[in-house]
């Protein structure tokens, strides 16, 4: 059971309909006020001082605006910024010219942090501590390594999976953020900014009703609102009212609280095949049909923010609000095992 390409957070990332709602600079980017607070401090403390920014790791699930926020902050800087998925980075010799064309005070942003090769993740460390670079010249007992200077530039990584970043990498960073699931209200003003820029007429109750669904994550937000315009284009007169959104969501069996066929059906496969848990990733992907790490990104994050799951030792585990919400008496009890 996959989920639905609207409601994957993963799928058609680099839609050039989402790059065009991408907010460019820190005040356009909605809510994250901690972590933006800590950034605008940093950033206007570089600025003052002529230097480049620390480096900066991002992470938080699928959606959340982690490679938007890379962009920003090179823009907030006024500096270029490189992009790369860390699995593109096949030989040391890939990054080592990446690193050394580099211009002074330019971005590299490099995706999915977690998945670099242990040796190209050394070779990072030089590069983000002294902005030098060790370059291996020569085969055999003549050969020599040379070290080369770096221009200085501000990495930015990252992850979805922050228990995957090694410690020497991590403690390299200047500054680790995370990036929390949105509350409605940014939900909402995420919807109303999208809405304006692509000419949709969206009401209030609209916009909430969106909200809602999203799952506390924009890109979701931004895929709900097309397929809510597209239905208020069909069946109504094209503004997106609560009626027209929850029918349309309905629709795309999204229920009130955002959670989709797969979310149910995780829950259920808990709750049902295994009586409530614990119960190990593996049986679960297995019993799904899914990929383990695909549920550890795009299903637990979020059934966990919303008081359904429990990630213990010895696994997953369903809460009694688990039971509640799929309407079930909950666990029978140890009598029944
Ligand atoms: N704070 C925000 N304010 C407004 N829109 C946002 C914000 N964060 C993200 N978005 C919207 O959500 C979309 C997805 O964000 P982004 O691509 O940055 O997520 P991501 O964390 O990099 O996801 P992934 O882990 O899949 O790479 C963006 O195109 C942008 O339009
Ligand atoms: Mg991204």
């Amino acid at each position: 059971m996959h989920r639905h390409p609207d409601l994957d957070p993963t799928s058609g990332t680099e839609d050039p309909a989402e790059y065009s709602l991408r907010p460019q600079r820190l005040q356009e980017y909605i809510g994250q006020e901690k972590v933006k607070a800590r950034l605008e401090i940093a950033l206007q403390a570089a600025l003052k001082r002529g230097e480049v920014l620390d480096h900066v790791l991002l992470f938080g699930p699928p959606g959340l605006g982690k490679t938007t926020l890379a962009h920003v902050l090179a823009n907030e800087m006024g500096a270029p910024c490189k992009v790369i998925q860390a699995p593109a980075l096949e030989k040391k010799g890939d990054l080592a010219a990446i690193l050394t064309n580099l211009e002074e005070g330019e971005f590299l942003f490099i995706d999915e942090i977690h998945r670099l090769s242990a040796p190209i993740e050394e070779l990072l460390y030089s590069a983000m501590e002294d902005r030098k670079l060790d370059i291996l010249i020569g085969q055999g007992p003549s050969a020599q390594t040379l070290k080369v200077d770096l221009r200085p530039f501000t990495l930015i990584g990252a992850t979805t999976r922050a228990g995957l970043i090694s410690k020497p990498l991590h403690d390299r960073f200047g500054m680790v953020h995370r990036l929390e699931f949105y509350t409605r209200v940014h939900l909402a003003i995420i919807a109303n900014r999208s809405a304006s820029l692509l000419g949709i007429h969206l009401a209030k109750e609209g916009a909430e009703a969106i909200a809602r669904r999203s799952r506390g994550t924009p890109r979701i937000c931004n895929r709900l609102l097309r397929r809510c315009r597209d239905y208020a284009e069909v069946k109504g007169d094209g503004t997106i009212t609560e009626a027209s959104a929850d029918a349309c969501l309905k629709l795309h069996e999204v229920d009130d609280l955002g959670l989709d066929a797969l979310d149910r059906e995780y829950l259920q496969a808990i709750c049902h095949k295994h009586r409530g848990g614990p119960v190990g990733l593996r049986t679960l992907a297995a019993a799904l049909g899914e990929d383990e790490g695909a549920l550890e990104d795009l299903v637990e994050p979020y059934l966990m923010q919303v008081g359904f799951l429990d990630r213990t030792p010895q696994g997953r585990k369903a809460t009694d609000a688990a039971y509640a919400y799929l309407g079930v008496k909950s666990d029978p009890g140890p009598l029944f095992r």
